[in-house]
């Protein structure tokens, strides 16, 4: 199957969209998430995070400095933010693939360049502000296409595909 394209006019549809992904994730998926910069990665992640029962007392903040944040949900996430790799040999150091094989899923922000070096099997997100018509005002919102590049990942996008594209009505 192909990528899914989504609209998210609101803050509130990213955050259906993180329960449908929180939904259909299992231990050891990898999620990598793409978008320039304020494109909504933090916040989807928060999303997700929640939707895998972390308590709202936890933040989820930008890993950009830490490089990787743990969350102790339902599934652990290991959340890291590779902006500011710069030495693609650290990526080693951060443990991400070793993550994935001990169960956790691996959020990453800024990962597509590392996609195989993390195991490959992804599910990538990419989010995006759509650009205003011209003349137009800004629009509103942002917009959201899945696609996998792996038989897990696929699986774990047609779970998603299934929560979020109603079926026909018969
Ligand atoms: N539909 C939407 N989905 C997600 N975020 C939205 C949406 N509409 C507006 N926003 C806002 O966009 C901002 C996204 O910021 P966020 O830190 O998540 O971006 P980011 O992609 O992680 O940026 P960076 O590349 O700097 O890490 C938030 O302030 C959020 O409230
Ligand atoms: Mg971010």
């Amino acid at each position: 199957m192909g990528a899914l394209a989504i609209a998210l006019p609101t803050r509130r549809a990213t955050v259906r969209l993180a329960r449908a992904v929180a939904a259909a994730l299992g231990p050891g998926d990898l999620l990598i998430l793409g978008g320039d910069l304020g494109a909504g990665k933090t916040f989807f992640t928060r999303a997700l995070c929640r939707a895998l029962g972390l308590s709202p007392r936890t933040r989820v903040t930008s890993p950009t400095f830490t490089l990787v944040h743990e969350h102790e949900t339902r599934l652990p996430v290991a959340h890291a933010d590779l902006y500011r790799l710069r030495d693609p040999d650290e990526l080693g150091e951060l443990g991400l693939r070793e993550r994935r094989g001990e169960g956790a899923v691996v959020v990453v922000e800024w990962g597509a360049p590392y996609e195989a070096a993390l195991g490959g099997d992804a599910i990538v997100l990419d989010l995006a502000t759509p650009a205003p018509a011209p003349g137009a005002p800004p629009t509103p919102g942002r917009s959201a296409t899945l696609r996998a590049t792996g038989p897990t990942a696929a699986a774990a996008l047609e779970a998603i595909r299934r929560a979020i594209v109603p079926p026909p009505a018969a």
